[in-house]
């Protein structure tokens, strides 16, 4: 999505901007921009593609200014152009946006603006531009009427050539924060507290119709109506280790590596010294689990499928009726509720819009909500009812993992606590499942370290479809193997129920095809699981495709006892069955960055992807 980033100082700041900017890259971006003034007038230099065009060009096109706004853009109105690359200019004002304003061709003929302008932000400037010189309205006074006209979820930063050392603020919608410079100095107004970690930690969220006037040696924060507000000031710590990819290639594989660091942290808080005590999880102290008659799980992307393992645990150990629905349907679907239902929003972000929307959704209908969220600072962390923390640390790479392998073990959890509540846990062990949880960071560990994944993606990368089957649980694990090596490696690819793959997706397959069975032998061995996959497995081999098995020792040998032809990767033997789906996880997205990286695509932006969705 698309960052913003403004700075205000004494000292010339474009080289600041341009830094902020880099943090802001992994958002995902097709353009990128910045403005200043200079001996009043505006100073301009915007580029299509990546960063290093723009860097470019100011390398050969000097930059200065003290005050200045810059842009990285993700194309929502308008194709990705140099035109309509951000800040948008016009006499007066120079505008950075995230966000989309819903009613700009309303206001746009209401105001009488060119008709040919097709795009959100540069219909804002030029209406910032009107209310302020042409209406005569200050600065402040224009803020405060653009939020009486704008419709939409927005966030954006406006830099008047009339007060060329401050910078205006405003949020509806779409994160904003302020990060107060060292020595008061400067300050930094943007997307997130990330993009300005090297120069501050001291920062302040705006809220929702909330603006602020920015200086170099001082801020103030205005509500819609112009009243002053005073917010507190956070100390947001992010280790510089943890925005950087070290000596990895890519954060993609740096993520990934950190896995069993990520869930030890995610798990540790919550199991007690006594190894025979179930897990504790202290925000969700006042829900009784017993009066929860169906859990509503919602999310996107990976998030949904972590919703969707999260079901199968719900109602085998707790045995509460759960339903998972992609939050951007079930904001605006109909869908009865009982008053004791419980809404859990999964975001990594907490920006998401559709899942805030969801979230919001849930509230409205007087419903419990539970964010579980990986930024503390978070929208969805700060409104939710009760919040859960994923300890991933922050996460750059697009491609979710280590955020969605913390979602699971964090789930897991939850629904052992409840699970413990309604006493339903004879037949689950709970000493046996903490012990298991306990071992789970070493088993990743080896999973990520001792498997050699390159192999089977030296073959993967020149297939053109990739179909992954799996049942139960290992169904949704499906579902992201296929989203991670789509998005990715570009190779099309999809998830299915193992048993769904003979009612259609089969006319897919032949020579180019790989189909992937996610199969563990144990997993529901009294059901046949295993058997029922391996025989849609070898239906497929028999059609031409080459066919890859994950399993332990026992299942790639019986797999292959019946087709020598299967490749596979041998995962651990005997893993708890409620640690399947994170352990199953690893390889899959082992499989999709390895093949990516042979493709030579770009990993941690990958094209069209935007990190955090924050439109709708
Ligand atoms: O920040 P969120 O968890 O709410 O993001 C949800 C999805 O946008 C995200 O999981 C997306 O699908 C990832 N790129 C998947 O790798």
């Amino acid at each position: 999505m698309c960052g913003i980033i403004g700075v205000t100082s004494h000292q010339n700041i474009t080289h600041h901007v341009l830094s902020c900017l880099e943090n802001l890259e992994y958002r995902g971006y097709d353009s990128a921009g910045i403005a200043s003034v200079h001996n009043q007038k505006w100073n301009l230099r915007k580029t299509v593609g990546k960063l290093l065009n723009l860097k470019n060009l100011i390398n050969t096109q000097p930059l200065s200014g003290t005050t200045a706004v810059g842009h990285t853009r993700w194309a929502t109105h308008g194709p990705i152009t140099q035109e309509n690359a951000h800040p948008h200019i016009a006499p007066s004002v120079a505008v950075v946006h995230n966000g989309i304003i819903e009613n700009y061709d309303k206001l746009a003929s209401q105001y009488q603006l060119p008709a040919h302008i097709e795009n959100d932000t540069a219909i804002l400037t030029l209406l910032l531009d009107l209310w302020h010189t042409k209406h005569g309205l200050s600065p402040k006074e224009t803020l405060i009427h653009a939020f009486k006209e704008l419709e939409g979820s927005y966030a954006f930063v406006a830099l008047f050539l009339s007060e060329p050392s401050a910078l205006y603020a405003a949020r509806q919608g779409s994160p904003l924060v302020i990060g107060q410079g060292t020595e008061h100095h400067h300050h930094y107004v943007g997307s997130d507290a990330l993009c300005m970690a090297s120069y501050t930690q001291n920062i302040v969220y705006i809220e929702d119709r909330q603006w602020a006037h920015i200086q170099p040696h001082d801020f103030s924060i205005f509500d819609d109506l112009g009243n002053r507000l005073e917010l507190p000031l956070v100390k947001h710590h992010i280790p510089a280790h943890q925005v950087s990819k070290g000596h990895y290639k890519h954060f993609m594989e740096k993520e990934i590596a950190e896995q069993p660091l990520v869930l030890h942290k995610t798990l540790a808080p919550f199991l007690p010294e006594d190894t025979s005590a179930p897990p504790l999880i202290p925000s969700l102290a006042s829900i009784n689990w017993l009066k929860i008659p169906r859990i509503l799980i919602t999310g996107c992307g990976s998030a949904y499928h972590a919703a969707l393992t999260a079901q199968y645990w719900f109602e085998t150990l707790a045995q509460i009726p759960c339903q998972v629905e992609l939050a951007s349907e079930y904001r605006y679907r109909d869908s009865p509720a009982s008053p004791n239902d419980l809404v859990i929003a999964i975001s990594q972000s907490g920006e998401t819009k559709d899942t805030l929307e969801a979230l919001k959704k849930a509230q409205n209908n007087k419903l419990r909500t539970l964010g579980l969220v990986n930024v503390p600072s978070s929208s969805l962390a700060r409104i939710a009812d009760h919040t859960v923390l994923t300890e991933a640390g922050p996460e750059i790479g697009v491609a979710s993992t280590k955020a969605f392998s913390s979602q699971l073990a964090a789930l897991l959890l939850i629904a052992c606590v409840a699970g413990n509540q309604r006493n339903t846990f004879p037949q689950h062990n709970i000493t046996s499942l903490r012990n298991a949880l306990e071992s789970l960071p070493a088993l990743a560990s080896s999973v990520i370290n001792d498997i050699p994944y390159l192999p089977i993606a030296e073959i993967l990368h020149s297939m053109r479809t990739i179909l992954y089957i799996g049942r139960n649980f290992c169904y949704p694990i499906a579902l992201e193997a296929a989203l991670k090596m789509k998005e990715i490696s570009y190779i099309h690819a999809e998830g299915y129920a193992s048993g769904e793959l003979k009612h259609g997706p089969i006319a897919l397959v032949d020579k180019l095809t790989s189909v992937i069975a996610v199969a563990p032998p144990s997993h529901l061995s009294e059901k046949n699981l295993f058997v029922k996959t391996m025989s849609n497995l070898h239906s497929s081999t028999a059609r031409g495709c080459t066919g890859i098995i994950i399993s332990d020792k026992n299942g790639v040998k019986d797999a292959q006892e019946q087709n020598p032809q299967l490749l596979s990767i041998t995962m651990p033997s005997g893993i708890h069955t409620a640690l399947i789906p994170i352990l199953y996880t690893l390889p899959i997205q082992l499989l999709a960055y390895h093949t990516a990286l042979l493709k030579g695509t770009d990993i941690d932006q990958p094209r069209n992807l935007a990190k955090s969705v924050t439109v709708e």
